[in-house]
């Protein structure tokens, strides 16, 4: 079965079922809780799912950061349904999106140990290692319309 791709807001039931695996995949193995700020963030954020039956097997949570570009945070695929595709369907999503929209670029904060994945995406790194959430991470960014 090939998942389907779902955009919502914070107010759709898929919202929730995310939510569950987010905390399941990136911030219980850290110990951490998600804050209030976090979720209150998350209202004006455009959120999307690949959904298997009634399940989210991965999400992503997209953030526009202003002059045109568009921030892609808390990227998490469920651990039975990794290395299967659902990153890169998400991502591909993502781009769709980003270019429907007029962004011309997307960014994130990539937690070091995802910076292979990304850069198979075509995301590069700029600048220093720093840390969030507790571990490594590295910004990168994937230009639109870079002339190849
Ligand atoms: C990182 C993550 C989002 C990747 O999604 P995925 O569905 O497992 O990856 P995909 O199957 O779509 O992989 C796409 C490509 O990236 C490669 N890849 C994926 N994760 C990788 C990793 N951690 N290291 C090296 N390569 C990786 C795959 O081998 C594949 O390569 P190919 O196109 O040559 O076959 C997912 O594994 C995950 O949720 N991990 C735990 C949470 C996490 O780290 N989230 C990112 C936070 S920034």
């Amino acid at each position: 079965m090939s998942p389907q791709i779902i955009f919502f807001d914070t107010k759709s039931n898929w919202y929730a079922k995310a939510l569950e695996l987010r905390y399941k995949i990136l911030r219980e193995p850290l110990g951490l809780e998600f804050t209030e700020e976090e979720l209150m963030k998350d209202e004006a954020d455009v959120h999307v799912c690949a959904q298997m039956g009634d399940k989210v097997v991965a999400c992503l949570t997209l953030t526009n950061g202003g002059d045109n570009t568009l921030k892609i945070r808390q990227v998490a695929v469920d651990t039975e349904h990794q290395s299967k595709g659902f990153g890169k369907l998400l991502n591909d999503a993502a781009e769709e999106y980003a270019v429907k929209n007029g962004y011309v670029e997307l960014n994130c904060h990539a937690r070091k140990t995802a910076v292979p994945f990304y850069q198979k995406q075509g995301y590069r790194v700029v600048g220093d290692e720093f840390t969030e959430v507790t571990i490594p991470h590295c910004k990168m960014k994937k230009s639109l319309y870079e002339q190849k």
